[in-house]
């Protein structure tokens, strides 16, 4: 397979596991790429990318301008937090402000779950979700595979634990689907408050136990607790999550085997990790970012393919 099954990338819910082998592998030749000495491709010379950004981000909005950069296509950026949304404009006339300059693709975060499938439904260009509310996170959940995919060799049979904050994580849903999508076995570790109720349907281990999801996994993938999409307390204080769920060097040491840390960002150094486990050789949260502009690339590369085949009528 050559070609992506989707025209927008929402989800990691709806591509199969050959959009995402072949998206792993067009990223590694992408790494090449941006590690010559000229890292600029003219992959998407004829396009324009709107990099719409109505939630707060730094990774992955860098992350996709220098992806498009790379690639030789026209940027432009939208913050919400200076535009016209802030005097009552809404998404889809926004939208279709920025779609009259000829914008061809649209990168969007947005607090909102299912967003980016509302516009792809409203409008013709190409969407990539990047990061809707609590729902998805596809190109974290696709890096992240990298990652680990470039650290073990293989996703197939790799035991991953997802630790923290479960229920308000567009990261964990994403990355449960990926992994489970490419052969992985994934376990869920957090409060049971913070833990979905339908948590079980989603073919996952769940686990409270710290110890224990540690002692289990090959790679843990830490997150952040999102406080800002918290309205009630889930647990009694900070420093009491800390101590059961917090990874520190102790702990790690004293585990049988050497397993792998990462995390999304941004990092709450001292609650989920400490500073020496985040700078530690066991981490690989600075690879993640590193391998998110490859994995960013080969997203837009395929699906500016897959849009050229549509307007030709393939
Ligand atoms: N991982 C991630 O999405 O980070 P940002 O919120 O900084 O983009």
């Amino acid at each position: 397979m050559s070609e992506l099954s989707v025209n927008h990338l929402l989800g990691i819910k709806n591509i199969g596991p050959n959009d995402i082998d072949l998206i792993l592998k067009t990223a590694s030749q992408f790494k090449e790429v941006i590690n010559r000495p000229i890292k600029k491709v003219p992959s998407l010379r004829d396009i324009t990318i709107a990099n719409l950004f109505f939630e707060n981000s730094t990774r992955t909005r860098l992350s996709f301008e220098l992806a498009e950069k790379r690639l030789s296509a026209d940027v432009i950026n939208f913050s919400a937090a200076s535009s016209s949304v802030k005097k009552g404009e809404t998404l889809v006339d926004t939208v279709n402000n920025i779609l009259s300059m000829k914008v061809d693709m649209v990168v969007m975060r947005h607090p909102n779950p299912g967003a980016g499938v509302f516009l792809s439904k409203q409008i013709d260009a190409t969407i990539v979700n990047a990061g809707d509310g609590a729902h998805e996170h596809p190109t974290q959940a696709l890096l992240d595979a990298f990652s680990i995919k470039e650290k073990l060799g293989t996703l197939e049979g790799v035991r991953v634990a997802i630790v923290g904050d479960i229920l308000h994580s567009r990261v964990a849903l994403s990355n449960i689907f990926c992994l489970q999508k490419m052969g992985a076995e994934v376990m869920v570790c957090g409060p049971a408050t913070l833990l979905p109720k339908y948590i079980d349907s989603l073919g996952v281990l769940v686990e409270t136990n710290l110890r224990k999801a540690l002692e289990w996994c090959d790679v843990a993938n830490m997150l952040r607790v999102q406080h800002e999409r918290q309205d009630i307390k889930y647990f009694p204080s900070v420093r009491e999550y800390t101590m059961q769920y917090g990874v520190n060097m102790p702990l790690l040491e004293s585990l049988k085997k050497e397993i792998i840390i990462m995390h999304p960002g941004p990092i709450n150094r001292g609650v989920e990790i400490t500073t020496e486990v985040a700078d530690s050789d066991q981490s690989i949260i600075l690879q993640q970012v590193e391998n998110g502009v490859a994995v960013r690339m080969a997203v837009l590369y395929l699906l500016s393919q897959k849009r050229k085949l549509h307007f030709e009528g393939a």
